[in-house]
């Protein structure tokens, strides 16, 4: 099979927009004909699929060798969507849905009879987001239906944030990639479980518990994100995940502390070492380590717009061993050192 990737222009012009409207008509073709599209959102790319056909969302568990106990996440274009494929919307949970909705938001709610059971791994829940990039939204649209789109990485891989990403990984596997620019938000999704009481935050991500709280009373953390040794109620939370091929260890502390790490590290290692660290601490870096930049520390979003890009970049850099930085567990740095605990298969040292 060719891969194509399809471009998406996003300056304004009549004609550009015809294009995109062709590339939007192709993808939606290939969905509703069960066959699978890696389309862009604000979180990560996806790779959908048409979310009540079984068939097509086998496709997705074969392509990326997804664990099959583990369900996906079916993306809606409008509010009014989400009705039809769960049981009940607890009322408190509206206000939510209308203001933080389209967003990286995913909610689990108990499912419709209308849900094939490979979407939800043979449970009675139903995990749902409306994302908010205008290319998923306006694909979903054209197709008519939900669409199931997991990261579209291989299972284990960082998530990817560019077509090319999905390029790399997918390549052969599937017939459309649509390029609708670098994620902006840069790691998935916050999910949040809403078919019981406290409910619970399964995934952080963007939206913290904090942010929750202006809408709902009673919002916890998943145990298992808060202790070790506690099983996930999230199943993909239990996988090693976001991992990069390089051995990696993340390293908090101030500038100074970072310093002196690296001296003792340098003098310690012969390896071919990938540095991913804030910009502030760019001249740290020895002068034959390779330099990532996750943006400035007082700016948490770039660190999240960053990792996963640089995870793939130390890859393809081929070294052996990545030092990135870390952060406070506080609003997204909580999504982000999440994801770099499972990066470091828990690798992770307070300087
Ligand atoms: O930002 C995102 O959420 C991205 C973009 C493409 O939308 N999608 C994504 O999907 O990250 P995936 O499949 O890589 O992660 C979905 C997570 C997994 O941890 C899965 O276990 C959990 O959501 N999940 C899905 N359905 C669930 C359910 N019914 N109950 C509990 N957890 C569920
Ligand atoms: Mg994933």
């Amino acid at each position: 099979m060719k891969t194509e990737i399809a471009k998406i222009e996003t300056t304004v012009n009549t004609e550009a927009l015809d294009i995109n409207r062709n590339i939007i008509k192709k993808a939606a073709k290939y969905l509703r004909k069960n066959e699978l599209v890696a389309i862009p959102t604000e979180t990560v790319y996806g790779l959908g699929a048409s979310g009540l056909s079984e068939e097509a969302c086998k496709k997705i568990f074969e392509v990326k060798g997804r664990p099959a106990d583990n369900p996906l996440i079916l993306h809606i274009s409008e509010l009014e969507e989400l009705y039809d494929l769960v049981k009940e919307v607890p009322i408190e949970a509206e206000k939510m849905l209308e203001e933080l909705w389209p967003g990286p938001l995913t909610i689990v709610l108990r499912k419709s009879e209308k849900i094939p059971n490979i979407v939800t791994a043979g449970g009675n829940t139903v995990a749902i987001r409306m994302p908010s990039h205008k290319v998923a939204r306006e694909i979903i649209k054209e197709v008519g239906l939900p669409i199931a789109a997991p990261s579209a990485n291989l299972s284990g891989r960082p998530s990817p944030t560019t077509a090319k990403d999905v390029m790399e990984d997918l390549n052969g596997k599937i017939n459309l990639i649509v390029d609708g620019g670098q994620s902006s938000i840069g790691i998935e999704s916050t999910v949040l479980d809403l078919t019981s009481k406290p409910y619970t935050i399964l995934r952080p991500g963007f939206f913290d518990k904090v942010d929750l709280e202006n809408y709902l009373k009673e919002v916890e953390y998943d145990n298992a994100l808060l202790e070790e040794g506690v099983i996930p109620r999230s199943p993909g939370q239990k996988y090693k995940h976001y991992a990069p091929k390089a051995s990696m260890e993340v390293i908090i502390g101030n500038n100074k502390q970072i310093k002196e790490f690296i001296v003792i590290y340098i003098k310690s290692t012969i390896k071919n070492t990938a540095y991913i660290l804030f910009e502030e601490n760019k001249n740290l870096v020895p002068k034959d380590g390779i330099f990532l930049t996750l943006g400035s520390k007082e700016k948490l979003n770039e660190m999240a717009y960053n990792l996963f890009k640089n995870l793939r970049l130390a890859d393809k850099l081929k070294v052996e061993h990545i030092i990135c930085e870390g952060t406070l567990e506080k609003g997204i740095g909580i999504g982000i050192m999440n994801r770099l605990k499972k990066s470091s298969s828990g690798t992770v040292r307070i300087l």
